[in-house]
């Protein structure tokens, strides 16, 4: 008798932490896009797995990895005349790291060519920026020697979506 009230006693106890660790989780991530961004969600990320889609991806362009990404893929403007599997490593190293984000902060899942999500143009546009700083601005800047300096979407990023203007504490 009461070993089976002390079962239902623990039992009650486990589902009330477990309520507790799923209503933290869900706070955690309400609060986990600082400076807000774009109001368009990223979809479902719990279930995107990032490396199994650049891995699909992979196979699917085997032996075409130095084509022009251009031909190999459907929708592509900027850059066109990069390699195909170098666009890939763009995606995952240069887009999605630099800004702390998956896939899916521009992209629907396995439809990589669509311009559905917002993210993905302004992308482009930052691309068109970054480009201009680099070839206007600072290209031959003589007070650095004349020398290339370089932006990329790392330099303002950091790893964030919304590249900060004030160090943490100001
Ligand atoms: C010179 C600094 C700078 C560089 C370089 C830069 N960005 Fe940005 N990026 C910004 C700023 C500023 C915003 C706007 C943040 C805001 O909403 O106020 C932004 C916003 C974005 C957004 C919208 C984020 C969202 O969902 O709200 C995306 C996507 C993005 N950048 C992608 C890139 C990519 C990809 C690159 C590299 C090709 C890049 N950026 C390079 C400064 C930069
Ligand atoms: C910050 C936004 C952003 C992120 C994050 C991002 N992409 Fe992209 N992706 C783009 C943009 C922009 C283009 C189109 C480039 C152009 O027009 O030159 C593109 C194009 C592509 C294409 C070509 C599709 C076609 O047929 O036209 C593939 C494939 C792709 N991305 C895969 C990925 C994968 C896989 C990831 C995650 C590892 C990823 N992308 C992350 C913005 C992003």
């Amino acid at each position: 008798m009461a070993n089976s009230f002390r079962a239902k006693l623990t039992a009650a106890a486990l589902l009330l932490s477990f309520a507790g660790s799923v209503f933290l989780y869900a706070t955690a991530r309400s609060f986990a896009a600082p400076g807000g961004g774009l109001a368009v969600p990223t979809p479902t990320p719990e279930t995107f797995d990032q490396a199994a889609a650049v891995a699909n991806l992979r196979e699917s362009i085997k032996g075409r990895e130095n084509e022009p990404a251009g031909k190999v893929f459907k929708n592509v403007k900027n850059l066109a005349e990069m390699p195909a599997g170098r666009l890939l490593a763009v995606m995952q190293f240069g887009y999605s790291r630099s800004l702390g984000v998956d896939c899916t902060h521009c992209h629907t899942p396995d439809e990589w060519s669509s311009d559905s999500r917002p993210q993905k143009q302004i992308a482009r546009d930052m691309h068109v920026m970054a480009g201009r700083i680099n070839n206007e601005l600072l290209k031959g800047m003589q007070s650095l020697g004349g020398r290339q300096a370089i932006v990329n979407c790392t330099t303002c990023h950091r790893g964030q979506v919304k590249p900060a203007t004030n160090l943490p504490g100001n």
